[in-house]
C-alpha cells in the first residue's frame, strides 16, 4: 500500500488586482505518495507556480485568497487551516521549495557556508558550528559541487548559475524534508547540468523517501523524472494520470499539442516544429466553457458554453468532452 503524503482538493486561488478579483487557479486536484514525483506542466501563466506556492502559503496574503472549498492535506493535516506559526514550522522543515530564480533566493552578502549553517541551526539549535559545516560540505558534495570545502567560503556571485541552483537544492535538502517543491529547477541551466540535477532529485526520492513536485514547461524533463503528471492549462488541470497515461495515451488536445512540440532526435522531423496556435488567455478574458476552446481544432459550440469537468477512465483524468467516447482522440 502506497503511503499518501499530499492531497490537494479543489484548489482555488484568486488575486485582488485593483478593484477586480481574478482567479488564477481553479478546480486543481492531485495527490502524491511518499517517495514519488509528480510533474506539473503547462505553458507560462497556466498557474503552476501559484499552485505550488499556495501549498506553502507563500502567495502574498494581502492580495490573494484561497477558496473556502479548497483542501491541502499534508500527512493528514489541512494546511489551509494551519496557523501562521505552524506554517513557518512546516516551511524548510517538512516542505522545502526550490524557486525559479536561484539568485534571488540566496543572500548576496553572505558566504554560501554561512547561509547553509544558519539554515541548519534554525532547525537544530543544539548542533555545533563545526558539525553543521560538515553537513553542508557533505550535502554540497552529494549535489555534485566540486571542491565543496572551498565553495562554502565563497559568495553566491562567485558561483555559476548551475552551481547556485545546486546550492539551492542542497539547502532545500539539509533538513530532509518530506516534500520538495522544485519550481523550474533547471530552466536556467544548460542541458548536461539539467540532466545531472534531475538525476540528483530522482536519487533523493530513493535515498530519503522524499516526495517531489516538479514544475516545468519541459515535457522531456517530466518524461524522465515523474511518476505522475498533471497538465495545467489557463489555471485548471486538464489532464492527470501516470506518466505512462500522459506520454503513451495522451488524450487532451492540449497535452497532445505539448507533446508534439517536443523536438525528437532521430525522428526524421524536418522543418518547423509543431506549435499550438494562439496564446493562453489572460485571467480576465477566460472563455466561458472549456478554457482551451479558443485554440482547439475540435472545439464545437458545447465546448464554448460548458466546462467538460474532469472525466476519469481508470484513474486517467481528462477535461474534455471527447474523452472516453468511442473514436475519441
Ligand atoms: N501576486 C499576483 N497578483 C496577481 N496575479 C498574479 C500574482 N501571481 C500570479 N498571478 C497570475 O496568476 C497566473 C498564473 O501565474 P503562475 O506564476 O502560476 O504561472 P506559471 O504557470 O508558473 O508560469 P511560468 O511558466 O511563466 O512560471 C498568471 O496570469 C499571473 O499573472
Ligand atoms: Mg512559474
Amino acid at each position: 500500500m502506497e503511503e499518501r503524503l499530499l492531497e490537494v482538493k479543489d484548489l482555488k486561488v484568486s488575486f485582488n488586482v485593483g478593484k477586480k478579483k481574478l482567479t488564477a487557479v481553479e478546480n486543481v486536484e492531485f495527490s502524491l505518495d511518499k517517495g514519488k514525483v509528480i510533474g506539473i506542466v503547462g505553458e507560462s501563466g497556466c498557474g503552476k507556480s501559484v499552485t505550488a506556492t499556495s501549498i506553502l502559503r507563500l502567495v502574498p496574503p494581502s492580495v490573494s485568497v484561497i477558496g473556502k472549498e479548497s483542501r491541502i492535506l499534508f500527512a493528514g493535516e489541512d494546511l489551509t487551516k494551519a496557523s501562521d506559526v505552524r506554517m513557518r514550522e512546516i516551511r524548510g522543515n517538512e516542505i522545502s521549495m526550490i524557486f525559479q530564480e536561484p539568485m534571488s533566493s540566496l543572500n548576496p552578502v553572505y558566504r554560501i557556508g554561512d547561509q547553509m549553517i544558519e539554515m541548519i541551526r534554525t532547525h537544530n539549535r543544539q548542533i555545533t558550528k563545526k558539525a553543521a559545516l560538515d553537513q553542508c560540505v557533505d550535502m554540497l558534495k552529494r549535489v555534485g559541487i566540486p571542491s565543496p570545502e572551498r565553495r562554502v567560503r565563497e559568495f553566491p556571485h562567485q558561483l555559476s548559475g548551475g552551481m547556485r541552483q545546486r546550492v539551492m537544492i542542497a539547502m532545500a535538502l539539509l533538513c530532509q524534508p518530506k516534500l520538495l517543491i522544485a519550481d523550474e529547477p533547471t530552466t536556467a541551466l544548460d542541458v548536461t547540468i539539467q540532466a545531472q540535477i534531475l538525476r540528483i532529485i530522482k536519487s533523493l526520492t530513493n535515498e530519503f523517501g522524499t516526495s517531489v513536485i516538479l514544475i516545468t514547461h519541459d515535457m522531456g524533463v517530466v518524461a524522465e523524472t515523474a511518476d505522475n503528471v498533471m497538465v495545467m492549462y489557463a489555471g485548471k488541470s486538464v489532464e492527470y494520470g501516470t506518466a505512462e497515461d500522459i506520454f503513451d495515451h495522451p488524450a487532451h488536445p492540449y497535452t497532445i499539442g505539448l507533446l508534439n512540440s517536443i523536438p525528437r532526435i532521430g525522428s526524421g522531423q524536418k522543418g518547423h516544429l509543431y506549435t499550438i496556435e494562439g496564446a493562453v488567455p489572460g485571467l480576465d478574458e477566460m472563455p466561458k466553457g472549456c478554457r482551451f476552446c479558443t485554440r482547439c481544432q475540435y472545439a464545437d459550440t458545447r465546448c464554448m458554453e460548458e466546462d467538460p469537468g474532469m472525466r476519469s477512465v481508470n484513474g486517467h483524468m481528462v477535461r474534455c468532452f471527447r474523452y472516453g467516447k468511442e473514436g475519441s482522440i
